[in-house]
């Protein structure tokens, strides 16, 4: 679709292969990057700045400088973010759900959770609505076992709440053209019109709390840069629809473990997921790639390349919270000290501990699921 060019990713919402040129992508997709002045910013009002912008995983940007003046000048913003469940969820999903449980818990933020049943029935061939209830079911407990706090989140599930969204979405769809849609996601005269209408259900949220208090409240997206087709759709009809538009935060996308970390949803055995057992974590990170030498001896004298290494990747983006551990572990790559057989050792122990607890939470979250769905009647204090 649209993005093939130069090099041979793809990155649209709906696929993402390939060796991913984030630069390209900015300019492209006219976005910017973190600079030191959002830094500043971050550091102002929360104290810090959280690793996954200091290591750069979310790196890019639209209005985040606006939305933090109007939250220094007392006016609450509220986070939206989502997930298709067509499938299990990995590691790679989570960070940026993370990042946005950190975001809730400094700004004390209200956040709404899309869970798009509907794009995913319609997107795959092979789903049945059936299938895609039970992945949405599943993807909840993951949703839940990240944390967010229940009194300050709501999840609408499409196909359930609908009816939440059906009056914003009609008008988005009202001032976007099949044209502009085409040119925006690469749609066809082949593609279902559900596809051509989903574009305005996933712009919904960012304006669904403006509608439920009468007035424009700021908005902001913390996703990975893929989703960022549907925003830059969101943010033309915002204006004329008398609505704020959405700021973001654009993530990276994890790694895969294989060579160059290139990404495909057709190789689990490239991604760590959520109720992968002690095992399946261990097999795949023993058969990942790493930026090693072919050989002890070589690796001892030459050092390996942290910088292509999906290991170290783990790690830096998620794993290691301490920089000055990450630091020593870059610098044992570097020299040869650590042989990857080794760090893939301790990266065993670390994603198996992460993924007992976050099982445990997972198993919690079955009796909670009721305190989390959308609920038209919440008060939402704004
Ligand atoms: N389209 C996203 C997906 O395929 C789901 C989604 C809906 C989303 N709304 C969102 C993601 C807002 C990030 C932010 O997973």
């Amino acid at each position: 679709m649209a993005n093939r060019e130069t090099d041979n990713s793809e990155v649209t919402p709906w696929t993402v292969e390939g060796e991913v040129d984030y630069d390209r992508l900015v300019s492209q997709f006219g976005t910017r990057y973190i600079d030191d002045q959002i830094l500043e910013y971050f550091k102002k009002l929360t104290g810090e700045v959280s690793f996954f912008v200091r290591r750069g995983f979310f790196f890019s940007h639209r209005d985040l400088d606006w939305i933090f003046k109007k939250y220094e000048r007392g006016e609450r913003f509220y986070l939206y973010t989502g997930r298709g469940p067509s499938g299990r969820v990995h590691i790679g999903h989570l960070l940026p759900w993370y990042f946005t449980k950190y975001l809730q818990d400094k700004f004390k933020a209200q956040l709404l959770f899309q869970v798009t049943d509907d794009e995913k029935y319609l997107y795959r061939d092979e789903l049945t609505l059936q299938g895609v209830r039970e992945m949405t079911d599943d993807n909840l407990l993951d949703i839940i076992a990240v944390g967010f706090d229940a009194r300050r989140t709501q999840i609408l599930i499409d196909t359930r709440g609908i009816h939440e969204l059906y009056p914003i979405s009609i008008k988005v769809a009202k001032a976007i053209t099949l044209s502009t849609v085409k040119a925006v996601f690469g749609f066809e005269d082949s593609t279902n019109i559900g596809m051509t209408f989903f574009p305005s259900v996933q712009a919904a949220p960012s304006f669904l709390y403006s509608e439920k208090l009468g007035r424009p409240v700021p908005c902001l997206i913390p996703a990975a840069i893929d989703q960022d087709n549907f925003w830059r759709m969101t943010r033309d009809v915002a204006d004329k629809l008398g609505y704020y538009k959405p700021a973001q935060v654009h993530s990276k996308f994890l790694p895969a473990l294989n060579k160059e970390g290139k990404m495909s949803s057709s190789l689990p055995e490239t991604a760590v997921y959520t109720t992968d057992k002690p095992k399946d974590v261990e097999r795949k990170i023993k058969n990942a790639f790493t930026g090693g030498q072919p050989t002890v001896e070589e690796q001892r004298k030459k050092g390996g390349n942290p910088q292509i290494c999906p290991v170290f990747w783990y790690e830096q983006y998620f794993f290691e919270k301490d920089d000055r551990r990450l630091e020593e572990i870059r610098q044992s790559c570097l020299t040869g000290r650590l042989l990857c057989g080794e760090h893939k050792i301790s990266l065993v122990t670390k994603v198996k501990d992460f993924l007992e607890d976050f099982q445990r939470k997972r198993e919690q979250a079955r009796t909670k699921v009721n305190e989390f769905l959308y609920d038209p009647d919440r008060q939402v204090v704004l």
